[in-house]
């Protein structure tokens, strides 16, 4: 992601989330926050530059990633790019290398916590009324255990991803 990504991410992140991205969050994320990255996903355009449907972000703490952010614009959902995105996000985990992954969703957001299970995040908490907008609670989902065993798994999950990208995208 660079500077001249944000408006289209800030557009969706607007139809993303309840509550947007504050003004001036990515900005500061991606030119002052040194354990901050963030990639964009975009799609073949019509010859130009390809055109971003999607991001996604995380934080690197010593040995832990915590992913901050992961949005595909509405009218590309349920087509695996969302997928694409937490995939991507895992296997730079294994680069820098980190031990585990951990994130926070809200209780009502059952797409996402499926995504997150399919990979084999468990539920570990919650934080009670953790989003401020509605006051509703954040379950806390972790990846404990980046092992060569889960790499495996994820190369597995990605061969199957780009076979159904291929046929459906
Ligand atoms: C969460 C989000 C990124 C998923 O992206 P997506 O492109 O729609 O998801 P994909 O098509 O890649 O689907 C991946 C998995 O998510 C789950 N999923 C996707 N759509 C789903 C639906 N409508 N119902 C239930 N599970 C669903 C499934 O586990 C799916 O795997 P499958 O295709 O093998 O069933 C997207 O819905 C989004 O941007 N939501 C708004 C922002 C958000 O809530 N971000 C998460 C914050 S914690």
């Amino acid at each position: 992601m660079q500077l001249t990504d944000l408006s289209t991410v800030q557009a969706i992140d607007r139809l993303s989330f309840p509550t947007p991205a504050r003004t001036g969050l990515f900005e500061h994320e991606l030119a002052q926050n040194d354990i901050a990255h963030y990639q964009v996903l975009g799609v073949a355009g019509d010859g130009r530059s390809p055109k971003i449907i999607g991001f996604s972000g995380y934080w690197l703490i010593a040995d832990e990633i915590h992913i901050s952010t992961i949005a595909t614009h509405p009218e590309w959902r349920g087509r695996g790019l969302g997928e694409l995105l937490l995939l991507n996000l895992l296997f730079q985990a294994y680069d820098h290398p980190a031990n585990m992954v951990t994130l926070e969703v809200r209780q009502s957001n059952q797409v996402a916590q499926a995504l997150y299970r399919k990979y084999q995040f468990e539920e570990v908490g919650t934080r009670p009324r953790y989003y401020r907008d509605t006051g509703e609670d954040a379950l806390l989902m972790t990846m404990p255990s980046l092992s060569a065993r889960y790499h495996q798994f994820l190369e597995e999950q990605q061969k199957a991803l780009y076979q159904r990208l291929q046929s459906e995208v």
